[in-house]
């Protein structure tokens, strides 16, 4: 899908190639990422960028490309850092090695003002990453930015070829989504994307797909998966949709999604298990030892019900695609990758029987399709909600007496915030348990109960995040009804921790 007059970004191997997908969407236009070794199967772009990278071109085993091909693609091509360095020599030049790392702002001196740096403006500050640096520049080629020592650090090989020693794609270069822009609008060939015709591409392409197939998929009532569902559902698909009720859920959370279902129109059968796993996590207390009790049992009870259903479709999104392709050495991809990849799914996999209809977008676009598919806002606007339910909020044994308190703890607060008008601006908003006794007064009478703490925190993509300064009347008037209305509760605290060095979740 989308492999013509699409931006094809070349995986170099750089923290920030993501990045760059995700700034050329923003600027209007679909962006794709291509592992190096692909190239040059990356269909017919309208243009090319090559990203940065780890490596130094010296070094052996550089990552390299075929340049003629290359060439032979006649469009614009923008070389970023290592990107850049590899041009260089490719055009006859040469680059430096050096163990010296130029790492934070530069300020940016474009020698002209078309182009590349049409209206950006003198010493706009850029963000530098690297260690290496070109050195001879071939002829043929001009300098058409330099820093504030007068080095070079933008490159023009040709009437096509451009390279920049920065990363525009960070938001620390102030004016890269302009200098991005400028390069994008040297290419004749792109066609501008709209989530519309996205969707008419994704339902033509589910339709081809199915074929009459039966498809089942997992709905959990966050935005992914009902997305997911929708979309089948408006394919024609003969879809199963199977909400599995782990008895971890939010207070009514059950109702609320198959509510939601209904009101899409789209029906959806639940599989009611809250025993089974609370009988499975009986006395357990350890963190780690409960998210493997119900990841497990959960892709238990889910098959169980697949029956021979002859497709899965699958929620993934674009960076979990990109995080489990490109060897990812972090422990969080790992785990991500893990999810959707575990070996029943692998082997549906290898028999072409896996549909990963959202596998091209981020999760704004997501956000986005759904509104296109006409999916209320207050479904598409739903805080995150982990996998493993209220397991990771009640740190300690977990008893049915226990999760009622966070449920309704969590009712009361989430309730405050909508009346409040907060909801919308946090990222996600919770109440968890804190299984500590402490001493209070209710009435006359000493009181001996538990604790529950409130967090809301603001973040982008849940890596960071910080902690919401909520008005305190809104604590107020949630704490209040708290101590009043829930049993077992005497003590409300409200959590100031920032991200890192605290999780979002308490477990
Ligand atoms: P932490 O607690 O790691 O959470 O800061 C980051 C974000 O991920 C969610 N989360 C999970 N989501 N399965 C999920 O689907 C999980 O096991 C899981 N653990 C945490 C969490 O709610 C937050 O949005």
């Amino acid at each position: 899908m989308h492999d013509s007059n699409h931006v094809a970004v070349l995986d170099f191997g750089s923290q920030y190639t993501q990045l760059i997908v995700r700034r050329v969407r923003e600027l209007g236009y679909f962006a794709k990422l291509y592992a190096i070794e692909d190239f040059p199967n990356i269909g017919k772009p309208g243009a090319i960028i090559l990203s940065g990278g780890p490596k130094s071109t010296s070094e052996a085993d550089a990552p390299d490309l075929d340049f003629e091909a290359l060439q032979g693609f006649g469009v614009p091509v923008l070389g970023v850092c290592y990107g850049m360095q590899l041009l260089n020599i490719k055009f006859g030049g040469t680059v430096e090695a050096s163990d010296r790392r130029e790492y934070g702002p530069a300020s940016l001196f474009p020698t002209e003002c078309s182009g590349l740096y049409e209206s950006i403006s003198e010493s706009s500050q850029v963000w530098m990453s690297h260690s290496d640096t070109v050195k001879v520049i071939p002829g043929g080629a001009r300098v058409i930015a330099s820093n504030q020592h007068g080095t070079p650090v933008s490159l023009q090989w040709n009437q096509h070829f451009f390279g920049i020693q920065y990363h525009p794609e960070v938001t620390h270069s102030h004016q890269g989504l302009q200098i991005l822009k400028n390069f994008l609008a040297l290419s004749n060939d792109l066609l501008p994307f709209r989530i519309e015709d996205f969707k008419r591409e994704i339902i033509e392409g589910i339709r081809k797909e199915v074929a009459g197939k039966q498809v089942v998929c997992g709905v959990s009532g966050g935005v992914d998966s009902t997305v997911l569902a929708v979309l089948l559902h408006e394919a024609g698909a003969n879809v199963r949709a199977i909400f599995v009720d782990h008895g971890l859920m939010r207070k009514d959370e059950g109702i609320e999604v198959r509510r939601n279902f209904e009101r899409m129109g789209v029906p959806i059968e639940t599989v009611d298990c809250a025993e089974r796993f609370l009988a499975a996590l009986e006395g357990v207390d350890d963190p780690e030892k409960k998210r493997v009790i119900i990841g497990n049992l959960f892709i238990d009870v889910f098959w169980d019900s697949v029956g021979d259903a002859e497709m899965l479709a699958q929620g993934t999104l674009y960076p979990d695609v990109i995080e489990s392709a490109s060897n990812a050495k972090s422990k969080a991809s790992k785990i991500k990758t893990h999810h959707n990849r575990v070996d029943r799914i692998l082997e549906l996999q290898a028999q072409g029987k896996v549909l990963e209809p959202l596998a091209e977008l981020f999760k704004d676009e997501v956000r986005e399709l759904g509104t296109s598919l006409g999916i209320p806002e207050d479904i598409l606007q739903r805080h995150p909600f982990p996998g493993p339910g209220l397991a990771v909020r009640c740190p300690g044994i977990i008893t049915e007496d226990r999760l009622h308190i966070i449920r309704e703890c969590d009712a009361i607060f989430i309730g405050k915030l909508k009346e409040h008008g907060w909801y919308d601006k946090v990222w996600q908003a919770y109440a968890g348990l804190i299984p500590v006794k402490t001493v209070g007064v209710k009435g006359d009478e000493r009181s001996y109960e538990w604790a529950i703490t409130l967090r809301a925190v603001v973040s982008e993509d849940a890596m960071t995040a910080d902690w919401v300064e909520l008005p305190p009347i809104l604590l107020r008037e949630t704490s209040h009804r708290i101590l009043n209305e829930v049993k077992g509760i005497n003590r409300v605290l409200y959590d100031i921790s920032t991200k890192p060095p605290a999780s979002i979740e308490w477990e």
